[in-house]
């Protein structure tokens, strides 16, 4: 696990309300020598995204409500692998069925419950999920899911 992110309870990234330096809402890690690795963190809330300019002119006429469900991002990574960039959504959030950008797919909805015996904090609700990654071809560990800085580099080998 390399990273993780979430909304505070206004719906709003760390990114969003201060001087990009400085980061919140994110996660402590721990990991066993067994490979496992756990976080503990905050439980994430849903947020309705940016609706001023092309893109709420798009979902509003669309009919669309704007809103995305609750979920954290993880970046995850482990050498020989590709990363991944992926998240998980909450399933008692109203918009799990309605995600305005389409990212809240079966696979990836999850649900906090409380006494997993595998948790560090057992007292705590926790979420047991198992990210599985590609292995790495040709020994280059290359991301799954967006990484903005391929799109522009193929961008730019095609002209
Ligand atoms: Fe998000």
């Amino acid at each position: 696990m390399r990273s993780s992110r979430q909304p505070d309870e206004n719906g709003f990234y760390d990114l969003q309300k201060q001087d990009p330096s400085q980061m919140e809402l994110r996660g402590r890690f721990f990991s066993d020598d067994e490979g496992r690795y756990f976080f503990r963190t905050i439980k994430p809330r849903g947020y309705k995204i940016p609706m001023d300019g092309p893109v709420g002119d798009m979902v509003r006429a669309q009919g669309r409500h704007g809103w995305r469900p609750a979920h954290i991002h993880f970046l995850v990574g482990a050498a020989g692998y590709r990363e991944a960039i992926t998240a998980l959504y909450m399933a008692d959030d109203e918009h799990i069925d309605s995600d305005t950008v389409f990212g809240a797919n079966e696979s990836l909805i999850t649900e906090p419950k409380q006494g997993d015996p595998g948790s560090p904090f057992s007292a705590l609700p926790s979420i047991h999920f198992n990210f599985r990654l590609a292995e790495a071809v040709g020994g280059q560990s290359d991301r799954v899911g967006a990484d903005p800085s391929q799109i522009v580099k193929k961008t730019a080998e095609a002209h």
